[in-house]
């Protein structure tokens, strides 16, 4: 599923050498102290430029491992157990919003004929389909999508040319399912602000299903050999779960699933909305190296 060795361990690999080099040479050559360390932003900068690239990549620049057209029987795999049901119980009134939608295959499958899919593929819907809205920094629309729209008119929608951050609450309205699989949450340059944004789109009652792969993880061992990928320390410097910290969020009910056995070890997260007051624990991005997913480092404010 993730096709390239982790830039961040290469990153640490190199740091350390750096460091190793500098302990040996500083002494010698009285290096003005600027120099033990490249500063953290321009780095940042210059991977978001690298992450840039990798959203506009067409045809056969496209990364193999950035995979952007899984359906709705991937993202039944991939989230947490509750989601078919929860998919199947809206209705018409209702609104489902995929962060990171890709190609959106998995609102073309939702909205293929029913005998298109094997009906537990397709998460069962005896309310009608809700309307959804595909989000995607880059447009990836196919010809099924555009075939699609064009015989449904606003039911579905696709945004792209921005990241969620961009985006008010008047122009996204409200939904009763999030879904993220690989996308934003895992691709988010600052987590704790797309959290906010993710549960201030969501209908108290409502749900926000994504995952996240190389994490420690909540309810079961690291294997000790595990390439963490996405990494959050308190303000002391020690190791804080991502589903700790969720836990921390105001008006959230949190449910980790957690996945050792898989490849890549993976966190299946759900988020209920329980009341209006949110408030997420903010924190600062320490570290960023772009990929497929990104590696990312954050430290919590407080
Ligand atoms: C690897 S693709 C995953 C696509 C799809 N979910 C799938 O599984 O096939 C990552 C997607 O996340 C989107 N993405 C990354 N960060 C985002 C953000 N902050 N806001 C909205 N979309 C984002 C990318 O533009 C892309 O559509």
């Amino acid at each position: 599923m993730r096709s390239v060795k982790s830039p961040m361990k290469r990153w640490k690999t190199a740091a350390a050498r750096l460091t190793l080099v500098i302990v040996i040479v500083v002494p010698a050559l009285s290096l003005p102290a600027a120099w033990s360390q490249e500063p953290a932003q321009p780095r940042i900068e210059e991977e978001t430029a690298k992450q840039k690239k990798i959203y506009q990549s067409r045809g056969a620049d496209v990364p193999a491992g950035y995979v952007t057209n899984r359906g709705l029987s991937d993202y039944a795999g991939f989230l947490s157990s509750g989601f078919c049901d929860a998919l199947g119980r809206l209705g018409t009134s209702d609104r489902w919003l995929d962060i990171g939608a890709g190609e959106a295959q998995a609102i073309l499958d939702y909205y293929a004929p029913p005998d298109d899919a094997a009906p537990a593929e397709k998460c069962a819907r005896p309310g009608g389909l809700a309307s959804a809205v595909a989000m995607s920094i880059e447009d990836r629309r196919t010809d099924a999508w555009h075939q699609l729209a064009a015989s449904l008119g606003e039911r579905i929608r696709y945004l792209a040319g921005k990241s969620l951050r961009h985006y008010s609450l008047e122009e996204l309205g409200k939904f009763q399912i999030i879904t993220d699989v690989y996308g934003g949450f895992s691709y988010t340059a600052d987590l704790s602000r797309f959290m906010e944004k993710v549960l201030s789109l969501l209908e108290v009652g409502g749900g926000f299903y994504t995952i996240m792969q190389y994490v420690h993880l909540e309810a079961a061992k690291d294997s000790p050999t595990t390439d963490y990928q996405t990494e959050l320390v308190d303000a002391a410097g020690r190791g804080v779960k991502v589903c700790s910290w969720l836990k921390k969020t105001a008006c959230v009910k949190v449910t980790c699933e957690s996945k050792s056995g898989w490849d890549p070890p993976t966190e299946q997260i759900n988020i209920q909305k329980v009341c209006s007051d949110v408030s997420v624990p903010r924190m600062k991005l320490l570290e960023f190296v772009a990929g497929y997913p990104p590696d990312r480092r954050f430290q919590l404010e407080r």
